[in-house]
């Protein structure tokens, strides 16, 4: 399952400031930071502090104010970006009239035309099979749990083969136990790829077990705090969750994302 290799993405000196009534709100604040091709990026920060709109720059839903986003050191149009991107969202937002196989090959219906309709039908079913939901391909979104719900969106956005694919804390919803079996599912699908994924979230340890970089950012206005290699071998399994570097290393994000609470406890 190889598709279009990615580019490698730089966001430079990203800036975008909402008109609102009362004057224009600076949402981002100049952001930098680089994504090599085919990796895994994480970009953690508090609620209102930018996340969601640095997918919709990325995904060409909305216009910088200033700076610009490049593709292989070159600056890509809004139309180049909304067909290279994949979304998964906190809500897996399924056809509910579509079975779980008939909604992961929804987008390949619409941008894998050359396709027959058996191999759309073939390579759905190895995309549901890596997820784990190997016989649960002919039930409806409402016959599946919110987990099982969530790896058919995971699905559906990987069967597009984006270059891109942009997730907003799509495990926010999720209770702890399914969310770190989704975590590990996450990234059997992604090895299967060359796609770049750019996740957000608001749990440390989940950017930290699934990244290569996190990007780490303040609030108001959202600005980058410090960008962070995870250098934790692959495949990883979850006794990575135990080692000392990881534990200093999710400590130490959290001392930047709350920052009074960590000085109070030094003192
Ligand atoms: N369309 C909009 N118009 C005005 N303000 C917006 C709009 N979208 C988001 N905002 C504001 O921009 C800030 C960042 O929002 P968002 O990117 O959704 O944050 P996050 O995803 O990190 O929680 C918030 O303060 C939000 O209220
Ligand atoms: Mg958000």
């Amino acid at each position: 399952m190889t598709m279009g290799k990615a580019p490698r993405i730089t966001i430079e000196d990203l800036s975008l400031a909402f008109r609102t009534g009362t004057g224009p709100f600076v949402a981002l604040d100049r952001v930098s930071f680089d994504i090599a091709p085919g990796s895994f990026v994480s970009v953690v920060g508090p609620s209102g502090c930018g996340k969601s709109t640095l997918l919709k720059l990325l995904s060409g839903v909305y216009s910088p104010t200033s700076g610009r986003i490049l593709f292989d050191g070159k600056p890509v149009e809004k139309e180049r970006l909304q067909g290279q991107v994949g979304y998964v969202f906190q809500r897996a937002l399924l056809l509910p009239w579509r079975t779980a196989l008939q909604n992961v090959m929804l987008t390949m219906e619409v941008a894998r035309r050359s396709m027959t309709r058996a191999q759309r039908e073939a390579e759905a079913l190895k995309w549901l099979e890596i997820a784990g939901l190997k016989g649960f391909e002919h039930r409806f979104p409402h016959e599946l749990s919110g987990g099982m719900q969530q790896r058919v969106s995971i699905c559906r956005a990987l069967a597009f083969r984006p270059q891109i694919l942009l997730m907003d804390e799509p495990f926010g919803a999720l209770d702890e136990i399914t969310r770190e079996t989704l975590q590990n599912e996450l990234l059997q699908l992604w090895q299967q790829t060359e796609t770049t994924v750019v996740f957000i979230t608001h749990s440390i340890p989940e950017a930290v077990i699934l990244s290569e970089q996190i990007v780490v950012m303040s609030a108001r206005p959202g600005r980058v705090v410090e960008r962070i290699n995870v250098p934790f071998p692959r495949p990883r399994v979850d006794s990575v969750r135990e080692h000392p570097d990881f534990v200093e290393m999710a400590g130490h994000i959290r001392s930047l994302l709350h920052p009074r609470a960590h000085a109070i406890a030094a003192e």
